[in-house]
């Protein structure tokens, strides 16, 4: 065991000293000025981004901490993406970029210079929806619908990429041509939760429009 004088402070003593000089209104006062001084607007970087959304060409000025999902949120008043849980785990924010499905909550804005973005807005419109949104309507594919916007860009990315035959995780025989069963289909989507529990609903949505009965 290391030798310690009795004169020396403990690690609980310290803590205790810390927990008791943060607990003084002026101390606390002073350490919240010394963090914000460092913490942000030490921190903050405007910079310049350019990329099409829907399109539409779009040049923005943002604080380079900027997500993609609230610079279509909050910045292009694009509002037809979600916030569920910003950190990954929903697929609410789910935005098609050159083709590919992401989690708009989980990346910069910044990242995407020149990049092609497709949002819910940029599938169909009121008069000429998208297949998959006209499914969705038809097998009553929501309740609530806060999931919706995700839950359709995805399966829009992954109709295309069983099409283009980019295997899962299910994928038994990748020398067999691509078929989306059940198991394909749940495993492609099970990055998008539903909090209503309208699965069977999407399910059926997404398998009429690739040609098949779920
Ligand atoms: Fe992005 Fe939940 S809001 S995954
Ligand atoms: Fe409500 Fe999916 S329809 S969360």
């Amino acid at each position: 065991m290391p030798y310690r004088s009795d004169l020396e402070p403990s690690r609980r003593d310290l803590l205790i000293i810390g927990a008791v000089v943060l607990a003084t209104p002026r101390a606390s006062y002073a350490f919240s000025e010394a963090t914000n001084g460092i913490g942000l607007e030490g921190a903050q970087v405007m910079t310049k981004v350019s990329f099409d959304v829907n399109g539409e060409s779009h040049q923005l000025e943002l604080d380079t901490r900027t997500t993609l999902l609230d610079a279509l949120r909050e910045h292009l008043h694009l509002t037809g993406t979600k916030k569920g849980c910003d950190h990954g785990q929903c697929g609410a924010c789910t935005v098609i970029v050159d083709g590919r499905r992401i989690n708009s909550c989980l990346t910069l804005a910044v990242m995407h210079e020149g990049d092609q973005i497709t949002t819910i807005e940029g599938l169909g419109t009121p008069d000429a929806l998208h297949p998959l949104q006209a499914a969705f309507v038809e097998h009553d594919g929501y309740q609530c619908g806060y999931c919706t916007p995700g839950q359709i860009c995805s399966a829009v990315a992954v109709l295309a990429e069983v099409k283009a035959g980019i295997p899962s995780h299910v994928t038994a025989d990748l020398n067999a041509p691509m078929r989306l069963t059940n198991a394909e289909l749940r495993e492609r989507m099970s990055g998008n939760i539903c909090r209503c529990g309208a699965y069977s609903n999407i399910a059926e949505a997404i398998s009429e429009v690739a040609g098949r009965s779920a």
